[in-house]
């Protein structure tokens, strides 16, 4: 590797910034896409409706297109067909008289549809003709998209039965959406100078903690639990790595090859990055724990024990206390491994 090359790879590493450094030292690497090159691929829809296509579309040929490619995963009314977020619903007439959706201000309101939300009917636009149907996205005519989205509005009421919609009418629309005063940029995720008053910051409170932490948050369904096998067990399917898991939304395999709950809590608890059931890792193997007191009565001096830390019982390696625990679930751990620890 060349001295310039390297000094411009340390320039990438070191300096965000030095991208003239990079073009310098891969001269011949790229170029920037023409003009051209970027319409293409550039079918933004923007709210003040800039690069909106010519077209139009009635609200009964939606109906048909609806029915057709996108009930199958939205519900006929867009009620969802129980796995995939509500379209429509949660908005009044009061609403589209407000420009604001009085539901949102509901803490027992049970969903966000997107009626609900969106401010725009751009965006709407926009995101049907690049992402739907998902399973084959960009596949509908700018008139289809005209059409279906005149279906959608008329679910929600916004546009009558008999409602064309065209790169004209969807202005007026634009007037007549729910939440089209709904939309802020005065909240915290939102800094900068020119917001008084507003500081940087996100907009929940965590404070740092190592001991007496704040339970982990319980992930919430709204699947009903007829709908809750349809892709298998979301919970072993994704985030395998990470605080935040899939929520277990399949059907348990079967009852005999469930682990343990107290294996579970061993894990939950941090024990078993020291522990193993059948070989020494950090610490001393569950199963010659167990040999070792069985029919000794030590049940409660190992739970002080785990609790508060020690060394010396099986070698030099301390075990450091575990604050954490609470001794309800210390002594299920112990009474676990002094049964052997068993894994089902
Ligand atoms: C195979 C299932 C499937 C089909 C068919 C489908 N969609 Fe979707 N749709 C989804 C999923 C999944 C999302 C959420 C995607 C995401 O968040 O990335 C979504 C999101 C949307 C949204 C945005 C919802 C929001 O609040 O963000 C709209 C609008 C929408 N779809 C309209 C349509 C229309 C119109 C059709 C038919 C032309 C259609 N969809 C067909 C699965 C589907
Ligand atoms: C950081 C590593 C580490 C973690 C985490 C850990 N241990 Fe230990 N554990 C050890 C070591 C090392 C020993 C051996 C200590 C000794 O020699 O006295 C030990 C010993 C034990 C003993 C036997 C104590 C004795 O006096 O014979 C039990 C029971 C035990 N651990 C249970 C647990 C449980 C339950 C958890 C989870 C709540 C846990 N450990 C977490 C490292 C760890």
């Amino acid at each position: 590797m060349s001295r310039s090359c390297k000094a411009a790879l340390l320039g990438i590493v070191l300096f965000g910034w030095a991208a003239p450094a990079l073009a310098d030292g891969f001269a011949n690497v790229g170029r920037p896409a023409t003009p051209a090159e970027i319409k293409t691929w550039d079918i933004d829809v923007g709210p003040d409706f800039a690069g909106l296509p010519k077209g139009s579309g009635t609200v009964s040929r939606g109906m048909e297109i609806w029915e057709e490619k996108c009930a199958s995963c939205h519900g006929t009314f867009g009620e969802s067909n129980s796995v995939f977020n509500p379209l429509v619903g949660g908005t009044t007439a009061e609403d589209i008289k407000t420009g604001h959706v009085a539901a949102l201000k509901r803490t027992d309101f049970p969903a966000r549809t997107t009626f609900m939300k969106v401010a725009t009917v751009s965006t709407l636009y926009d995101y049907i003709r690049r992402a739907m149907p998902w399973n084959a996205p960009k596949s509908l005519s700018d008139d289809d998209v005209y059409a279906v989205l005149a279906y959608l509005l008329n679910l929600a009421e916004i546009v009558p039965d008999d409602f064309t919609l065209t790169d004209a009418t969807i202005r007026d629309v634009q007037q007549r959406m729910p939440n089209r005063d709904g939309m802020t940029t005065a909240h915290a995720l939102w800094p900068g100078p020119d917001l008084p008053g507003m500081l940087a910051k996100p907009d929940t409170a965590n404070a740092a903690c190592m001991t007496g932490c704040k339970p982990k948050a319980e992930l919430a369904s709204q699947l009903p639990d007829h709908a809750r096998g349809a892709h298998g067990n979301i919970a072993e399917q994704n985030r395998l790595i990470g605080p935040v898991r899939g929520q277990r939304t399949g059907p348990d395999t079967a009852a005999a090859e469930l682990p343990s709950p107290a294996l579970a809590l061993a894990e939950q608890s941090g024990c078993l990055s020291c522990h193993a059931v059948d070989t020494r890792v950090v610490g001393p193997s569950y199963s010659e724990i167990a040999a070792r007191y069985r029919g000794k009565n030590s049940a409660d001096a190992l739970v002080s024990k785990v609790k508060a830390g020690g060394e010396g019982a099986w070698g030099a390696v301390p075990m450091p206390p575990q604050d954490d625990l609470s001794i309800d679930d210390a002594k299920t751990l112990v009474a676990w491994i002094l049964s052997g620890a068993p894994q089902k």
